[in-house]
C-alpha cells in the first residue's frame, strides 16, 4: 500500500459517522453524474470525505485550500481513485495554486465545497459561464463564511451556499477541540518546547481561541487573550484569562497565537517591543494575521528551519511557525485536525452536499443554515458510535417548552 493510502486507511477506521454516510450513499447514489467541486486540505480525513462523494456517484475533482497544507501522497492516492481527479500540490507557488482551482472549474462542478470560497470567488470574478451549471455549494470556515456573507450583502452571490461552518456541530467540535488541540499539537511537534508555565497570547477568543486557550491552559500555560469585542474579553476574563491589549501582551508574551479570521493583528510595533526568542503561529485561515512581509523585509538576518523562520532584529530572535500560515495544517508535520473531530464536520458536508443536490435548485441565492435535521441527525449518529443514550422529551415536557401559560 502506498504511504498516502496508509494515511486514508488510517484516517478511516476513526471516521464512523461518514462511515455510516457512505455506506447509504454506496446504496442510493444520490449524486449520481454530479460533477463536485472542492477546494479543501488534501489530506487524509478530506480523503475518506472525498471517497464517500465518489461512492455516492458523483465525479470529483478537488484541489487545496492552502498552498502549504496538501500532502502530496494523499493527493497522488485520491488519483488512483475512480472518478477522483486530484490537482493539489505542497509548496504550490501562487500561480500553481490558482491552477488548481482553474482545473477544479474546467470539470464545470454543479456542486462546490470550498474551505475559505476560493472557488467561489474564481467563479464569481473569471468563470461567470459556470453560474448558471451551479445548484449550489458549501462552506467548511469561518473566514468563507464571512466572505460569502459580505458578497451575499453586495447582491454578488449567484447561488446558494450552506454555511457549513456555523452549525453547532461544526464550530462547537471543529473550531474548538480540533483547532484547539492541533494548533497546539503542531506548534510542540515543530518547536519541541514546553507549554507548562509558558505565556501563550491568544489573539481572538472566538470558537478556535476558546479551544485554544482552554487547551493550553489545561497543559499549564499561563494564557493571555486579545480581543476587540469587550463582551467576548468580558467571557476570557470570567474564563480565567488575563485580559489585555496586543501592544501590552506584545511585551511579555513568549508563545503568540492569532485566530481571529483579521488582518494585521500582530505587526511591526508588536515586533519592535517582543522579547527574544518569542514564537509567532497563525491558526486562521489566510496568511494576514501576523505582518510576515515586514518581517522579511525588515529583519536583519533570517535564519530558516523546517517550518520555523527565525527574524534577527538587534541581537534578538523572533520565529514565526509555517510563514504564518495555518500552523496546525502548514508545518511540515502539521496533520490538521484530529480525525474524529473532522468525522463529523465531513459528515456534515457529506449530507449537506446531498441536500444541495436534492434542494439547491429551490434555494435562493444566499448564504443558507444548515438544516436542523442534519445537525441532529450527525450528532445522533455519533452518540450511536459512542454508545451513549440521552434522554427523551416526554411529550408533557415537548408541550410545557411550547406553552406559555404555566408559571410557578
Ligand atoms: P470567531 O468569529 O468565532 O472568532 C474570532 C474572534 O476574533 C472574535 O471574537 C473577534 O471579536 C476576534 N477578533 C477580530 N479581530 C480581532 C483583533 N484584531 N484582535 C483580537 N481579536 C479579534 O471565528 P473562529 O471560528 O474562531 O475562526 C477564527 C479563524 O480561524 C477564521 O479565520 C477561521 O476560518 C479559522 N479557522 C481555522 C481552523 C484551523 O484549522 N486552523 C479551523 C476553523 C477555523
Amino acid at each position: 500500500m502506498s504511504t498516502g493510502r496508509l494515511k486514508i486507511e488510517w484516517a478511516r477506521q476513526y471516521m464512523p459517522v461518514l462511515g455510516s454516510i457512505r455506506k447509504e450513499f454506496e446504496a442510493s447514489r444520490p449524486l449520481a453524474n454530479l460533477a463536485v467541486g472542492m477546494a479543501l486540505h488534501v489530506e487524509a480525513k478530506t480523503a475518506v470525505l472525498v471517497e464517500a462523494l465518489a461512492a455516492a456517484g458523483a465525479e470529483v475533482h478537488i484541489t487545496g485550500c492552502n498552498p502549504l497544507s496538501t500532502q502530496d501522497d494523499v493527493a497522488a492516492a485520491l488519483n488512483e481513485v475512480p472518478h477522483v481527479q486530484c490537482y493539489a500540490k505542497r509548496g504550490a507557488t501562487a500561480e500553481e495554486y490558482y491552477a488548481g482551482i482553474d482545473r477544479v472549474l474546467d470539470a464545470r462542478p454543479a456542486i462546490t465545497i470550498d474551505d475559505g470560497m476560493d472557488l467561489i470567488h474564481a467563479i464569481h470574478t473569471k468563470r461567470r459561464d459556470l453560474i448558471p451549471g451551479i445548484i449550489g455549494g458549501c462552506e467548511e470556515t469561518t473566514t468563507g463564511v464571512h466572505r460569502l456573507r459580505a458578497m451575499a450583502a453586495g447582491g454578488a452571490l449567484a447561488f446558494p451556499i450552506l454555511a457549513v461552518n456555523d452549525t453547532p456541530m461544526k464550530r462547537q467540535f471543529d473550531n474548538v477541540h480540533g483547532t484547539g488541540e492541533s494548533a497546539l499539537a503542531a506548534i510542540m511537534i515543530t518547536t519541541n518546547l514546553l507549554m507548562a508555565g509558558k505565556k501563550v497570547v491568544i489573539a481572538g477568543y472566538g470558537f478556535c481561541g476558546k479551544g485554544l486557550a482552554r487547551k493550553a491552559s489545561g497543559l499549564g500555560a499561563r494564557v493571555i487573550v486579545t480581543e476587540v469585542d469587550p463582551r467576548v474579553a468580558l467571557q476570557a476574563h470570567m474564563d480565567g484569562y488575563q485580559v489585555m491589549t496586543m501592544d501590552e501582551a506584545a511585551r511579555v508574551g513568549e508563545l503568540f497565537i492569532t485566530t481571529t479570521g483579521n488582518i494585521g493583528v500582530i505587526t511591526e510595533r508588536h515586533f519592535a517591543v517582543m522579547r527574544d526568542g518569542a514564537v509567532l503561529a497563525n491558526a486562521g485561515h489566510f496568511n494576514v494575521e501576523i505582518d510576515r512581509l515586514w518581517l522579511e523585509e525588515h529583519a536583519e538576518g533570517v535564519v530558516r528551519r523546517d517550518g520555523i523562520d527565525t527574524y534577527r532584529f538587534g541581537g534578538r530572535s523572533l520565529h514565526l511557525l509555517a510563514e504564518g500560515r495555518l500552523v496546525n495544517l502548514a508545518t511540515p508535520k502539521g496533520m490538521g485536525h484530529p480525525v474524529e473531530v473532522m468525522d463529523l464536520s465531513f459528515a456534515l458536508q457529506a449530507l449537506c452536499t446531498w441536500y444541495i443536490a436534492l434542494h439547491g435548485r429551490r434555494l435562493p441565492p444566499g448564504v443558507h443554515e444548515v438544516p436542523g435535521e442534519i445537525d441532529v441527525a450527525v450528532a445522533l449518529r455519533k452518540l450511536a458510535t459512542l454508545g451513549l443514550s440521552i434522554d427523551r422529551l416526554t411529550e408533557e415536557q415537548s408541550a410545557y417548552l411550547q406553552s406559555w401559560s404555566q408559571g410557578t
